[in-house]
């Protein structure tokens, strides 16, 4: 080892020169040189060389950026210099106090730059010899938290810099989650029953606090640079020296101008007011700023903002309406939720006529009374939110709206869970909601994929009685189905009547038929337990391989699961603790659906392999993964580096020369891809 590591720290070396060159040109300047395929080929070998030599892992690794290394509390330091927070103002006639201000102290009129306000966690991050070494949150502006890990990964931020960078840099600015990431994420947390974030400012925040960076790895943050500092910095104006940081591996802000006059910035607010609608990540406003330094430094700052800068906050549009009634909804884990129903009001483009109350939390601190009016606001483009009642239109003798203390569907006592602010309907086998939620979620394309039903359908099986349950579709028979019959009103209020034929009764049972074909882990999915969504239930499907195995998993074996913690694991247990889900898994047993992971799929076709770990390595006539397949379908175990312990390094071309010294020198056989595949009889 002595010996080779001289020559391994070279090839890291070359590695992570040669792959941070080509993630530059890739997501910097939209840009790539080498395709995806020879690019992982660099990645995989740096992830093996790393593995196998620890000790040579650099924090600048581009390795990093896929994350793993978890933090259980994040560390706090003192800034090197104070995170001040910037003047705020809602109006276009402060502005007008600011300029004027600014002239008054430098005597002249300045040139400012106009620039986006991103919408997202402030956050300052150090270099050191051009090196990423530390990434700290805002905190209270003077002491932050050390969020490095979860920053690494994060692609837009270079992890070494590029060019004739100082020695030591602090780049300042915003990590936001796109409109995409958000989305996705938060339709990601409903599924497994999570509280959706309110927005993608709280979801970003909530995304750098975790504790384990490969999680953070999938929510898709981004970067955008506001700010530099350092010694002896290049660049005399704020316009130049973000052009600079661009030179040294960022990537230039989208939107930055220079503007001579107040109407040049009424300009710049005006457009982006407006033209924020299609942007794909938040604004909340626009940043002015004194461009050339000696102005700034002239013009100076107060123990908590500059003066030579300042964000004006677009206003969220926002209209008071008359509050008609509360609904409360049941939704499909029993939650209850008070909706507003309100008089019809126009607001940012759409017509609003409902909004949420969130829980009975919100409506008491809100102290919403009957026949108030209420504030609706549509901020950040996303659903109308109220914000407050207007209280010069409140009636004096107005009573609160009471919370309902029982399930508005099924009369059952409502319960609150520990720690949350919600409550929720216990009654979940009898409870109408809950029951169709359910049935809907199991039909749905990820679970069970019974297309030939839908939320309608559902609604009717149900209102007739016919499915009360999961297990109940594998009961239905064409007798039951056909001639069934349900009243639906169209567009324009007329009603018709539609039933079942032939054809739909046909489909239906061939639909439901199919389902029992569909994969153990599916169904464990599509059984709707409580924080077990798509991959949870994969997971525990390959680690489990039998239903009757995960039922009857104790919390510590199911924790050893990845991504099962200790909340996951309880609503596991009580899943199957429950007398009435026990009856409905044998019934869907019964059916015939599958309650074991594939034997064909996932199990082994010969023992050839069997107690054997195998470096796979190098480029071969078919995607690596499936030559990783092809071991594990044989017995083998993949491994990623190469030990005594190695059986054979199964080479492709251009396999990594240290790794084949590694493998000479421990006298580990080198297996080529059609050796490979004689061994395996193909
Ligand atoms: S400049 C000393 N520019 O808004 C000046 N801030 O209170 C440093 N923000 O916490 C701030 N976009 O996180 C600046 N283009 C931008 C910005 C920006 C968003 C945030 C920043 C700060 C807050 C202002």
């Amino acid at each position: 080892m002595a010996e080779t590591t001289p020559n391994v720290q070279e090839r890291i070396d070359r590695l992570i020169r040669d792959i941070n060159r080509h993630n530059y040109q890739y997501y910097m300047l939209d840009n790539p040189t080498i395709s995806d395929y020879d690019f992982d080929q660099l990645l995989q070998e740096l992830i093996d060389l790393e593995a196998a030599h620890p000790e040579l892992r650099r924090p600048d690794s581009p390795t990093q950026r896929v994350g793993g290394e978890v933090t259980k509390r994040f560390e706090t330091v003192e800034h090197l210099h104070p995170m001040q927070s910037l003047g705020n103002t809602y109006s276009q006639g402060d502005l007008i106090e600011f300029d004027r201000r600014v002239r008054e102290l430098l005597a002249v009129t300045p040139e400012y730059v106009c620039e986006l306000k991103y919408d997202g966690v402030a956050i300052s991050l150090i270099y050191e010899n051009g090196t990423l070494v530390r990434a700290v949150t805002r905190g209270d502006g003077t002491r932050g938290d050390v969020v490095t890990a979860n920053v690494r990964t994060i692609r837009t931020i270079p992890l070494q810099l590029q060019g004739d960078f100082p020695p030591l840099l602090e780049v300042r600015g915003e990590i936001i989650m796109p409109f995409s990431s958000f989305e996705q994420l938060n339709a990601e947390r409903e599924e497994i029953g999570e509280p959706p974030f309110a927005n993608p400012r709280n979801a970003a925040s909530g995304s750098l606090k975790l504790q384990d960076s490969a999680e953070v790895a999938k929510r898709g943050l981004d970067f955008k640079l506001y700010f530099a500092l350092g010694e002896q910095l290049p660049c005399s104006n704020h316009f130049d020296r973000l052009l600079k940081l661009h030179e040294w591996g960022f990537r230039k802000p989208d939107v930055m101008e220079k503007v001579g006059d107040l109407n040049g910035i009424y300009d710049f607010l005006n457009t982006w007011d407006e033209k924020r609608k299609a942007l794909p990540y938040p604004i909340d406003g626009v940043v002015i700023k004194v461009n050339d330094f000696d102005q700034q430094r002239q013009v100076g700052a107060t123990a908590k903002s500059p003066r030579w800068a300042i964000a004006y906050k677009f206003k969220a549009e926002r209209v008071s309406t008359k509050l008609l009634s509360v609904d409360f909804q049941v939704g499909r884990t029993g939650i209850v939720t008070p909706v507003a129903n309100l008089s019809p009001v126009s607001l940012a483009g759409t017509v609003v006529k409902r909004a949420t109350l969130n829980n009975g939390d919100f409506m008491a601190e809100m102290d919403i009374r009957e026949g108030d009016s209420l504030f609706v606001e549509k901020g950040g483009e996303i659903i109308p939110k109220i914000v407050g009642v207007d209280l010069k239109k409140r009636n004096p003798d107005a009573q609160r709206v009471p919370f309902v203390t029982h399930c508005p569907v099924c009369g059952a006592e409502l319960q609150r869970a520990e720690g949350e602010a919600g409550v929720f309907c216990p009654n979940a086998d009898h409870c109408a909601p809950q029951i169709k939620g359910r049935l809907e979620h199991f039909i749905a394309r990820k679970a069970m994929n019974i297309d030939s039903l839908g939320e309608g359908k559902i609604d009717m099986l149900y209102a007739n009685g016919l499915v009360k349950n999961i297990a109940d579709l594998y009961s239905l028979t064409y007798e039951q189905l056909f001639g069934l019959e349900k009243v639906i009103e169209d567009d324009n209020g007329k009603t018709k009547t539609i039933s079942f034929r032939e054809k739909t009764v046909q489909n239906i049972l061939s639909g439901i038929e199919a389902s029992k074909q569909v994969p153990f882990e599916r169904v464990l999915f599509a059984l709707g337990i409580r924080f077990v969504g798509e991959v949870t239930a994969k997971k525990l499907a390959r680690h489990f391989e039998t239903m009757d195995a995960v039922a009857n998993a104790p919390a510590e074996e199911l924790t050893a699961v990845e991504d099962v913690g200790e909340r996951v694991a309880e609503s596991i247990i009580a899943y199957f603790n429950d007398t009435e889900n026990l009856g409905i898994l044998m019934r869907l047993r019964d059916a015939g659906l599958q309650f074991e992971l594939n034997k064909e799929e996932n199990l082994p076709v010969s023992q050839t392999l069997a107690g054997k770990s195998i470096v796979v390595s190098g480029v071969f006539s078919i995607p690596r993964d499936t030559v990783k397949e092809l071991v594990e379908k044989h017995g083998g175990k993949n491994v990623s580096s190469i030990s005594k312990n190695t059986a054979f390094v199964l080479a492709g071309e251009k396999m990594g020369p240290e790794k084949r010294k590694k493998a000479e020198s421990l006298g580990i056989p080198i297996v080529s891809e059609e050796e490979f595949r004689t061994m395996i009889g193909e």
